[in-house]
C-alpha cells in the first residue's frame, strides 16, 4: 500500500514528510527528518497540533466525546471494573485473568504498608501542609527506604515497583490526612480491598473501624476509574519527559503529581468546589458570575478541555452517580443545585456555545468526594491516587524499545550577541 505524504517546498526545495495513521484513521505527519532535510523546526506552544509519541495505551475522540482504555470504552470501564482491574488493564495492555487479578491484588496487599522511619516525616510537616506537597515529597522519598524498589530492569521487580507505588500512594494520603487532623494513623487492612481500605484509612478511629456502605466502595472505585489515564495530558507528558532521561519510576510520578496540582489540570477539582461554595455563599449569583466569565474577568473551572470539544464522558457518568450517591447514602448537598444551574446556564450561553466549552471530569467530580466526606484540601490527591496507572503504563512505554530523551527545541527570539560591560561601568536607572 502507498504511504500518503505531504509536500513542503522551502527555499526552492522539496520535502516529502510521510503521512503516519492512527489505528482508529487519524494522520499525523511525521516530521522527524525535518530539520536534518531543511534546517527548520516546528513551533507549537502548548503542544496542541503535536503528537509527542506514540501510543497503544489510552484513545480520546475529542469531537464525538470518546474515551477508550485499551480499546474498551469508558462506559464499560465504569459499569464492569474496578479501580484493580482498571490498573492491570492499563499498565499491561489486556484485561487480567482471574489468576492475574489474585496475584496482583496479593501483590497489593503486600505493599501496602510504609517504611516505619518513613513515617517520621509526616511529624516534619506542618499541620496545615498542602496534602499534594506532602506526597509528591513523600512518593519521591519511598526509594531511601527501599533502593531495590528503583531497579526496574527485570518484570519480576517491575511487578513489585507496579504494586508498591499503586499500593502505597494510597496509604501515604491517608496518613497525610490523618496527619493534618491530629489523628493517629490507621494501618492498612489486608483484609480489605482497595478503595475499602483507603476508606477505612482515613475514617476509622481506635476500637471503631468505619465501614463504609458498599454504594461509598463502588462510588469510589468509579471516581479512581475515570480518572485513570487520559493518554498525553500535562502530567502524564511530565512523567514521561522525566522518565525519558532514565529517571526512576517513583521519581517520575512524583513529578507527575506537582504537574497534576496546577488549577487549569488535577487542580481544577479543588478550584471548581472553591467556585461552588462563593456562588452558595450568595456574594455574587450565578448570572454575573457568568458575565465577569464573558468578560474574561474569571474562568468557570470545570469546564473546557483541549480535547474535548463536546461533553467529557466522564463527566456524564460522574453526574449520573453523584445523584446515585447522594440518594442511597441519603446526602441533602443543595451545592449539587447550584452546580446545575450553573452547568445549565453556560450550556445555553452563546459564549461557552461558541467555544465549545462542556463540562469536564472535575465539574461533578468533586461532588462525589464531598458525600464520601474527603476534605477540600485532599481532591486532587484522589485525583492523583486515580491518575497513578496511567502513569505507570506511560512510563513503561516510553521505556520500551527506542526510547530517545525528550528534548523540544525552542524558536530563540532573545538578542542575538550581547557586548559585555564591566559592573562599575554600568550606569542607568534603578529599577
Ligand atoms: N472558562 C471561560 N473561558 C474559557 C474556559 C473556561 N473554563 N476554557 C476556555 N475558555 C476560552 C478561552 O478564554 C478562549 O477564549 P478566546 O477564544 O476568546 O481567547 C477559548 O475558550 C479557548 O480556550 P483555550 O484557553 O485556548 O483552551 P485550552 O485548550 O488552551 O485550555 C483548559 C483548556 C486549560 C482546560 C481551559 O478550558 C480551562 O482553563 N478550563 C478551566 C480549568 C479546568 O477545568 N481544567 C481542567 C481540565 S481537565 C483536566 O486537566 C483534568
Amino acid at each position: 500500500m502507498r504511504t500518503k505524504t505531504v509536500k513542503l517546498e522551502y527555499d526552492g526545495k522539496e520535502l516529502e514528510l510521510p503521512v503516519l495513521y492512527s489505528t482508529t484513521g487519524e494522520g499525523c505527519i511525521d516530521i522527524s527528518e525535518l530539520r536534518s532535510q531543511t534546517g527548520l523546526t516546528t513551533l507549537d506552544p502548548g503542544f496542541g497540533n503535536t503528537a509527542s509519541c506514540v501510543s497503544k495505551i489510552t484513545y480520546v475522540n475529542g469531537e464525538q466525546g470518546i474515551l477508550r482504555y485499551r480499546g474498551i470504552p469508558i462506559e464499560t470501564v465504569a459499569e464492569k471494573m474496578t479501580f484493580v482491574e482498571t490498573a492491570w488493564l492499563l499498565i499491561y495492555g489486556r484485561l487480567p485473568t482471574m489468576a492475574e487479578m489474585k496475584a496482583f491484588s496479593t501483590r497489593l496487599t503486600n505493599n501496602e504498608l510504609l517504611h516505619e522511619g518513613l513515617l517520621h516525616h509526616f511529624d516534619a510537616f506542618p499541620p496545615n501542609g498542602q496534602p499534594m506537597s506532602i506526597l509528591s515529597a513523600v512518593v519521591n522519598s519511598l526509594i531511601c527506604y527501599s533502593p531495590e524498589i528503583m531497579d526496574t530492569t527485570d518484570e519480576e521487580a517491575m511487578r513489585n515497583a507496579v504494586a508498591a507505588i499503586i499500593s502505597k500512594v494510597r496509604t501515604i494520603a491517608a496518613f497525610s490526612y490523618r496527619k493534618a487532623m491530629g489523628l493517629p494513623f490507621v494501618y492498612p487492612d489486608p483484609a480489605r480491598s482497595y478503595c475499602e481500605n483507603f476508606l477505612h484509612m482515613m475514617f476509622s478511629i481506635p476500637h471503631k473501624p468505619h465501614q463504609p456502605t458498599p454504594e461509598a466502595v463502588k462510588a469510589l472505585n468509579l471516581f479512581l476509574m475515570l480518572h485513570a489515564d487520559h493518554e498525553q495530558n500535562c502530567s502524564t507528558s511530565t512523567v514521561r519527559i522525566v522518565g525519558s532521561a532514565e529517571t526512576n519510576l517513583f521519581s517520575s510520578v512524583a513529578s507527575g503529581i506537582c504537574a497534576l496540582w496546577g488549577k487549569l489540570h488535577g487542580g481544577a477539582n479543588v478550584a471548581v468546589f472553591e467556585m461552588l461554595l462563593r456562588l452558595a455563599k450568595g456574594d455574587e449569583d450565578i448570572n454575573s458570575f457568568i458575565e465577569r466569565v464573558r468578560k474574561k474577568q474569571a474562568r468557570l473551572m470545570g469546564f473546557g478541555h483541549r480535547v474535548y470539544k463536546t461533553f467529557d464522558p466522564r463527566a456524564k457518568i460522574l453526574k449520573k452517580a453523584v445523584f446515585d450517591l447522594l440518594e442511597t447514602e441519603r446526602i441533602n448537598d443543595p451545592l449539587i443545585n447550584i452546580a446545575l444551574k450553573l452547568e445549565e446556564t453556560a450550556l445555553n450561553d452563546d459564549y461557552f456555545r461558541e467555544r465549545h466549552l462542556y463540562p469536564n471530569v472535575d465539574f461533578y467530580s468533586g461532588m462525589i468526594l464531598r458525600a464520601l466526606r474527603i476534605p477540600l484540601n485532599m481532591y486532587t490527591v484522589m485525583f492523583a491516587i486515580g491518575r497513578v496507572p496511567g502513569w505507570i503504563a506511560h512510563w513503561r512505554e516510553g521505556n520500551e524499545g527506542t526510547r530517545r530523551l525528550a528534548r523540544p527545541r525552542q524558536l530563540y527570539q532573545g538578542p542575538v550577541e550581547t557586548p559585555f560591560i564591566p559592573l562599575d561601568l554600568r550606569h542607568g536607572e534603578e529599577n
